[in-house]
């Protein structure tokens, strides 16, 4: 009698429980008045440059020191849950915001200045490949950090949740770990992977210049845990552009490196919700979205008039120093 092979069932990452943050009742009532306040002050205006005072969140503070661990040293990122009282798409901007300063030092995202930045589909035409940048577009698939357009780790990076798709809009997290752990088995991958590609600072040179800077794709701690930074589109532009287009063995390299990115076992799969905050370690994570549909044609949104339930999906990101 003849055998049946079974077919391996690859499955992603499982999200342990101290990576889920709920609030406690008392810490939301605390969010939710604090919050209300912030919107009566600042009714309209931009919230990233609000001055939040943490002195008058003594029970947020504490649980966002007590679950700062898990971001710092154990499963390097966390879900916080949302806050009962926080729902407009503007007080959950707000929220955002206080939650990115009391983990960090908000930094500047693009070359106006901002600190909060609203991630959703502005219906431009120009694609990722043609200059935009991503959080512009609804494009999907490109495993990338953040720390991408600037040569400073994002200790940080804060994905809060306005509203989401329709259908679909997974975040896709990959472990730094597991991939790290494939590649020291083709040591030959690794060493191109450790050595300098040029980035390029898009939408973040000042004088509408471009710059550029060299980084590894894969880096240590000083203890010896691997760092990772890519966006292949990004990298390929960048390289093009400085006139040292990818070799045949680096190309090679990285066709490796997204097919390791690409499996189940080395991914976790998170949908946030409306309310739902992601804060991950940027440096020990990839990351990407899955293909999302939307309620309505894309438009610009603005958070102090529309009405969550009127929006599409809407995201708001910012980058924390330590
Ligand atoms: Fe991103």
């Amino acid at each position: 009698m003849s055998t049946a092979l079974a077919p391996t069932q690859p499955r992603t990452l499982e999200v342990p429980a101290e990576a889920l943050h709920a609030f406690s009742p008392q810490t939301q009532r605390e969010l939710a008045a604090h919050v209300a306040e912030l919107g009566r002050l600042h009714p309209t205006g931009r919230v990233d440059a609000i001055e939040v005072d943490l002195g008058a969140l003594p029970l947020f503070t504490a649980e966002i020191e007590a679950s700062r661990g898990v971001i710092d040293s154990t499963t390097h990122f966390i879900v916080y849950d949302r806050v009962e009282g926080v729902d407009s798409l503007r007080a959950q901007g707000l929220y955002a915001w206080v939650l990115g300063t009391a983990l960090g030092r908000p930094m500047v995202q693009n070359t106006d200045g901002w600190r909060l930045i609203e991630v959703y589909d502005r219906g431009i035409r120009k694609t990722i490949e043609e200059g935009a940048r991503y959080h512009q577009t609804k494009q999907g698939s490109y495993m990338h950090n953040d720390a991408v357009n600037d040569v400073d780790p994002i200790d940080y990076l804060l994905l809060s949740c306005g509203q989401s798709a329709h259908i679909g809009g997974e975040s896709i997290l990959v472990d730094a770990k597991p991939v790290h752990e494939v590649l020291v088995r083709h040591p030959d991958v690794l060493a191109i992977l450790t050595q300098d590609f040029w980035f390029e600072k898009r939408g973040m040179a000042l004088s509408g210049e471009t710059g550029f800077f060299r980084s590894p794709i894969i880096r240590y701690t000083p203890e010896g845990e691997p760092l990772v930074r890519y966006f292949r589109t990004y990298i390929e532009v960048a390289h093009e552009k400085k006139g040292e287009p990818i070799t045949a063995e680096q190309r090679d390299a990285l066709d490796f490196f997204d097919a390791v990115l690409d499996q189940s076992s080395v991914q976790y799969r998170i949908r946030l919700e409306r309310g739902q905050t992601l804060v991950s370690a940027d440096d020990r994570f990839l990351h990407t979205r899955t293909a999302f549909y939307d309620r309505f044609e894309p438009r610009e949104i603005d958070m102090t008039v529309d009405e969550a339930d009127e929006a599409n999906r809407y995201m708001f990101r910012m980058w924390s120093a330590k």
